[in-house]
């Protein structure tokens, strides 16, 4: 007889944003005529920019032509594709990285998830404490956290490293030495960061304890602040402990499109097995590549105008991050992260916890957000409103938080 993976039993409840999305449907089900405004999840508004467009039409008509059809894409991406963002995200920014150290892919999401195959069960993995759910959840179903223990809110093999208010959001190096580390920054959920010689302190960490740094940097394109890395290349000695993983969602709206890729640089080796061959050996087995004509429009938004675009967008997200900021400040809220990031993290008022300060402003604000409970137990008591709605709308879900 057939067994499953026990360890998709241990998840507590469904995914953190599947959970919100069925708690708002039923809100707007039982009050069909109240207008609901989803600052919760962080997709983007925004159409897809001209250039992109562009190639994505081009790269269509060239698929329905015999001559110049696409079958299956490389499966550790294009050269263009590849071309294009060791030139623009890394030689530009002085990193060292070579075009075949980019494995090109359907998404940060996917890949944040996939990694974790390429280790041991037994590897101790340390997170930011509050926490994109993927990185824990994912090494649940892989079977490297132990138990959850639900007054806690905690697995009994994760390291967790808080990130609050009362250490600047700055993780501090864990009492115990884990063996892989997740470092988002700018981080998701609460939408602040490190400065470039804090993450350097990381990388020497790693380096030193022989811990495997996974950083994701899917927000990079929103760092307004000099001294913030925008990749973890840019610190030294980054390449024998850390793989990064980026995204085209947020700063070219490719939520629905599908579009990332992830670094994996040659000299990163455990035991002199190289993680790069085992990263291609996957990708090659069990992915056939991103489609060309999404590859096509990747491309387009590193050519000069594609990057203009991109830096309207990022404005576009990053006023109504500003908008959120300073009004939930003027009305006497405490509010962290906008600056360097498309979040905007608050504390709850009143004491109220996570959930219960979700349900009173979809209730009597009609506007989402996300608790930050769901992120984590320090994220108790604080709350993520997203950027990523329109100006109108981010206007008007911040007027009626305040006359609530
Ligand atoms: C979020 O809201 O945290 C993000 O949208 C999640 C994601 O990018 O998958």
């Amino acid at each position: 007889m057939y067994k499953i993976n026990t360890n998709y039993q241990k998840l507590p409840g469904s995914y953190l944003f599947s959970n919100i999305a069925k708690k708002v449907a039923a809100f707007q089900e039982a009050n069909p005529d109240k207008e609901i405004i989803r600052l919760g999840i962080g997709d983007v508004t925004r159409p897809l920019t001209n250039s992109v467009i562009d190639a994505l039409h081009k790269a269509v008509d060239e698929m329905g032509d015999a001559d110049t059809f696409r079958g299956y894409a490389p499966d550790l991406g294009y050269d263009f594709l590849r071309d294009a963002i060791c030139k623009w995200d890394y030689v530009r920014r002085g990193c060292d990285i070579a075009a075949d150290e980019i494995f090109v892919s359907d998404g940060a999401k996917s890949d944040s998830g996939n990694i974790q195959e390429l280790f041991a069960t037994d590897n101790k993995i340390a997170v930011c404490d509050p926490v994109y759910p993927v990185y824990v959840d994912s090494n649940v179903m892989g079977g490297r956290c132990g138990n959850y223990d639900s007054t806690l809110e905690k697995w009994s093999d994760i390291i967790y490293m808080p990130t609050t208010a009362e250490n600047g959001f700055v993780p501090e190096f864990p009492k115990e030495t884990p063996d892989i580390i997740y470092l988002c920054f700018p981080n998701n959920p609460t939408g602040t960061t490190i400065t470039k010689a804090q993450l350097q302190e990381w990388v020497d960490y790693a380096n030193k304890n022989g811990c495997l740094i996974i950083y994701d940097a899917a927000y990079e394109a929103y760092i307004s602040e000099e001294d913030v890395a925008h990749s973890i290349y840019e610190c030294e000695g980054a390449k024998t402990c850390a793989i990064e993983i980026r995204s085209f969602s947020k700063n070219a709206g490719f939520t629905g499109v599908r579009l990332g890729f992830t670094v994996v640089p040659k000299e990163l080796k455990c035991d002199g097995v190289s993680l790069h061959d085992m990263w291609a050996r996957r990708h090659g087995t069990k992915f056939n590549g991103a489609p060309y004509i999404i590859q096509r429009a990747g491309e387009a938004v590193y050519s000069e105008a594609g990057q203009k675009e991109v830096q309207e967008l990022v404005g576009y997200y990053m006023n109504n991050a500003k908008t959120i900021r300073e009004g939930l400040k003027d009305a006497g809220f405490e509010v962290y992260g906008g600056v360097n990031a498309p979040y905007i993290w608050m504390k709850t008022p009143d004491k109220m916890t996570s959930w219960e300060f979700f349900d009173y402003l979809l209730e009597n604000a009609c506007v989402v957000g996300t608790p930050g409970s769901g992120f984590g137990p320090s994220g108790e008591h604080y709350f993520r409103l997203t950027a990523f709605g329109t100006l109108e709308k981010s206007k008007k879900a911040l007027e009626r938080i305040k006359n609530l």
